[in-house]
């Protein structure tokens, strides 16, 4: 395909932080030839050196894309974050400059849902007791509290993509399955709704945590709700920590009155290896405890690898901002001969005017327009039939339109016949 901008092979990408190799794999692909690799993380300065000539730069949670770093980047056009988390990268710094920033919020869905599951199947045959006692030579062959999931009622709470992935996967095990959730959702399969938190917690012989933290989620499993629960259901939190007051499951699970529990996510989390990880709950034989690992996956990694790659290739090659966590969304359709201009300019009176203007007073028939803005930034994609050419000095006049951010254009020929 030919292009009118960069072409593919001068376009710099540079992927940190031992990046799956999805990644690079989907970027040659695309036809991306100068991608190169770095194990680690980098220092401010090494990066504010590094990224002089970088146009896509992809990272993980280690590397801190601050204000300082992002102004000395003077060709980054976008940021990839191959995790959840975008916290590492200041986001109002990178849209001011017109950066939007991409991550792959999905990609470990299908992970959490299972390890949920195998949960869910351990707590109730009482595995978590056998197997440590088994390690101190006990040998408890009783069928006591050793059940099937087959027939039990599960409660999701938050049927978002978790809650309805394990939605899917615990139907068909057998259980049935109710949720909770406060925006109204689809529900999949034979799953039904519950009007309240109360009622589901009231029904369910197993309840999981699927919510996002929001001041709203924070603490909303109390002492008051757990002793809601039906006795001797179990627990399980693989969402946040902030979600569930430790120290009142821990006097539920004590009482009994919670049958055991299953948590991977914790108020306080070592912020390092080396950190000492200490919880109330440890040393409880029925509950499984699990260093936030829920979504972390050989398979979830290479998900992130290419869903990132490929959000960073199609707003490189035609503009969608689709899925950018700090930018108006654009979602185009691929162009075929046009040229494509793209403006991102502070969201002022009188820019879109200068565009059109722009492009009337050259003649040039605009064929399409996609405008997206947000009160701070506007971004403006317009497609013109056939190929402009840069010498007509088009691209500086939209340069020079007061309020500009930057500017980039794209030719895409007709497919060969
Ligand atoms: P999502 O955004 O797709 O779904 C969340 C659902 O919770 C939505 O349907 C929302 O309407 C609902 N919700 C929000 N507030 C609620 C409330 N107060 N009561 C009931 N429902 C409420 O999110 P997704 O991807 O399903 O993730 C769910 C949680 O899992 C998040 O907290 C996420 O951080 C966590 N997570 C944990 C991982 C781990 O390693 N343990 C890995 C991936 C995600």
């Amino acid at each position: 395909m030919e292009k009118l901008s960069l072409p593919k092979n001068k376009i710099k990408v540079l992927l940190l932080e031992n990046i799956h190799k999805s990644a690079a794999e989907l970027f040659k692909r695309q036809g991306y030839g100068n991608v190169e690799l770095v194990k680690e993380a980098l220092d401010a300065d090494e990066l504010k050196r590094r990224l002089k000539d970088v146009h896509i730069i992809g990272i993980r949670s280690r590397t801190k894309l601050t204000k300082d770093v992002l102004a000395s980047a003077e060709r980054l056009l976008t940021i990839g974050c191959f995790c959840i988390g975008t916290n590492q990268v200041d986001l109002t710094a990178a849209k001011k400059l017109g950066i939007p920033v991409f991550n792959a919020p999905y990609s470990n869905t299908r992970s959490v849902a299972e390890l949920v599951l195998a949960e869910i199947i351990m707590l109730f045959r009482g595995i978590p007791q056998r197997s440590w006692g088994a390690h101190e030579g006990e040998w408890d062959k009783t069928v006591k509290g050793a059940r099937e999931i087959r027939g039990k009622v599960i409660g999701i709470v938050g049927y978002g993509h978790i809650g309805t992935q394990l939605s899917v996967i615990a139907e068909a095990m057998g259980m049935q399955v109710r949720f909770y959730d406060v925006v109204e959702k689809l529900a999949i399969g034979n799953a039904a709704p519950c009007r309240s938190l109360d009622e589901l917690l009231a029904i369910s012989d197993v309840v999981t945590l699927h919510v996002p933290e929001t001041p709203e989620t924070k603490n909303m499993m109390t002492a008051a709700k757990f002793k809601k629960m039906k006795k001797g259901a179990f627990f399980i939190n693989a969402a946040r920590g902030t979600t569930v007051d430790i120290p009142a499951l821990a006097e539920a699970l004590k009482s009994q009155h919670v049958g055991g529990a299953a948590i991977d996510v914790f108020p306080k989390e070592p912020a390092t290896v080396e950190e000492k990880f200490k919880s109330p709950l440890q040393g409880m034989r029925n509950v499984i405890l699990t260093p936030h690992i829920g979504g972390s996956t050989e398979e979830a990694q290479a998900n992130i690898g290419g869903e990132v790659a490929e959000k960073l290739v199609k707003y490189s090659d035609n503009g969608s901002t689709l899925g950018a966590v700090n930018f108006v969304e654009v979602a185009l359709p691929p162009q075929s001969n046009t040229t494509r201009f793209m403006h991102i300019h502070r969201d002022e009176p009188g820019v879109m005017a200068r565009i059109s203007e722009t492009f009337s007073r050259r003649e040039i028939n605009i064929a399409g327009q996609y405008l997206r803005t947000d009160g701070e930034i506007g971004y403006v994609v317009t497609d013109v039939i056939g190929r402009v050419k840069v010498g007509m000095g088009i691209r500086k006049d939209l340069a020079d339109i007061p309020g500009t951010v930057r500017t980039r254009f794209l030719y895409e020929a007709p497919p060969q016949k």
